[in-house]
């Protein structure tokens, strides 16, 4: 095969095999998901839905879209499912601009408190199409339900999300669908992130309680990058026009022809979900964060809401420095273990510390991890890498001069590819992951 680009994909290949990847929201698919992807479904064209299409040649991509759909809704118990959105941002746009309208009056969970851009956030379509307002966590990072329901009767939004990107609680759908209900909402559970844990019974599902979920296909789903938006009976109950309004708003109101080498992959991703083995390795990825997180606060090691019910952790690094989140992330990465600094509830809201480019937490998570086969004995070992990693960090606190952030981070990642400590983690990490093939490779 020629090109440079294809030796950019080997050489990532390698970088993902012979490191341990801990960002939650990433995980490894599967081969025949990697197959789907690559096939000639690409080349088709195909506006419309099943049935309704406007170009001719789509009575193989129809039966493609409609067992995605049907696989969607058996494994999450819902009504409808709209498989098409190219990833979770639009899928929630599209949610907004059916449900909310423009300008329409949204209530999310705020960014530092754990929310996604899409619930709500000025720099985002969620904060310039629609009138947003945040609820936040309270001191455990926990939402602060008291906040919420007073937010609903001052605002009386027409959509409430629930749902977040750094939330490490279970969610409490039952208590959100008495605020939207109490101001006559639609309520929606974003849950891209535990969505695998839902479908392998991990976590409490949002269908009985909630009108419509999102998800994206690619977190602890194991499917390809995408989105599916769902309809449950009781959103079905609330309005008997909201498959079509949801359907309107994808196509033709924010997307044009749907990616059908992306809906095969995301029905071949469902096929797997089904089987027994998922629920094991649902199981697994809480498991293994729990025994993390322990060994990470064994290790004196803080964490948001000291611990996690899910498949995430925080680190909260305030008490070794100031904005100490991307030295970490730098520091980490060298050690050949790859997270994301984190903007962290109360030491990072706006007008405190520092930025969400310059947090002061990190995200990290066991989905990937668990994919490749590790377990408890593994997250032990991981966890001890990670602490040895973060004690390098002490002592590189943030300039608090703005303009002098960005040499500082260049000049610390410098500093980082020197450090002895580092290089030997990484060497020890890349000995140990090779041990545990990532599927697909
Ligand atoms: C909760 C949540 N919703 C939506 C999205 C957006 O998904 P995408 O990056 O596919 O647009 C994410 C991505 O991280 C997410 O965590």
């Amino acid at each position: 095969m020629p090109s440079k680009i294809f030796d950019l994909i080997e050489a990532e290949k390698q970088r993902q095999k012979n490191g341990l990847e801990m960002i939650p929201s990433e995980n490894y698919v599967s081969e025949d998901v990697l197959k789907a992807l690559g096939s000639i479904l690409t080349d088709k064209y195909s506006e419309g839905y099943p049935g309704r299409r406007y170009y001719a040649g789509n009575r193989l991509i129809d039966e493609i879209e409609i067992e995605a759909q049907k696989l969607a809704n058996k494994i999450f118990g819902t009504i409808y499912a709209n498989v098409q959105p190219y990833s979770g941002s639009p899928a929630n746009f599209a949610v907004d601009l059916a449900l909310a309208g423009p300008g329409g009056t949204v209530l999310g969970l705020d960014l530092p408190s754990g929310g996604h851009l899409t619930h709500g956030t000025k720099v985002s379509f969620s904060g310039v199409f629609f009138n947003a307002v945040n609820y936040h966590v309270d001191k455990d990072g926990r939402v602060d339900f008291t906040e919420a329901e007073k937010l609903a009767q001052e605002h009386k939004p027409k959509l409430i999300w629930v749902g977040g990107t750094a939330y490490v609680y279970r969610y409490e759908f039952k208590k959100f669908a008495k605020i939207a209900q109490s101001c006559g909402a639609f309520l929606a559970a974003d849950i891209s992130h535990v969505a695998g844990l839902i479908a392998g019974g991990s976590h409490p599902s949002p269908t009985p309680y909630v009108d419509v979920i999102t998800t994206t296909t690619h977190k602890t789903l194991r499917g390809p990058r995408g989105a599916v938006i769902l309809i449950t009976p009781k959103g079905f109950k609330k309005d008997s026009e909201i498959t079509k309004r949801i359907d309107q708003a994808v196509f033709p109101g924010l997307q044009g022809g749907p990616h059908n080498h992306q809906t095969a992959a995301i029905a071949v991703a469902f096929q797997e979900v089904l089987k027994p083995s998922f629920k094991k390795y649902a199981s697994q990825v809480v498991k293994n964060s729990k025994i993390l997180a322990q060994e990470l606060m064994a290790g004196d090691i803080k964490l948001v809401g000291n611990g996690t019910e899910n498949h995430l952790m925080l680190i909260d690094l305030t008490s070794l420095g100031y904005g100490l989140g991307y030295q970490a992330q730098v520091a980490l990465e060298t050690a050949g273990i790859t997270v994301n600094k984190q903007s962290l509830p109360f030491s990072d809201e706006k007008g405190k510390n520092t930025s969400p480019f310059y947090p002061s937490g990190i995200r990290l998570g066991t989905p990937a991890l668990t994919s490749r086969g590790m377990k408890e004995k593994e997250m032990i070992k991981i966890a001890g890498w990670i602490k040895q990693a973060l004690g390098e960090v002490k002592g590189h606190d943030l300039p608090k001069e703005k303009t002098s952030r960005a040499e500082f981070i260049q000049s610390y990642k410098r500093e980082a590819l020197k450090n002895k400590n580092l290089l030997r983690i990484k060497k020890e990490v890349e000995e140990f992951a090779k041990k545990f093939p990532a599927p697909g490779f």
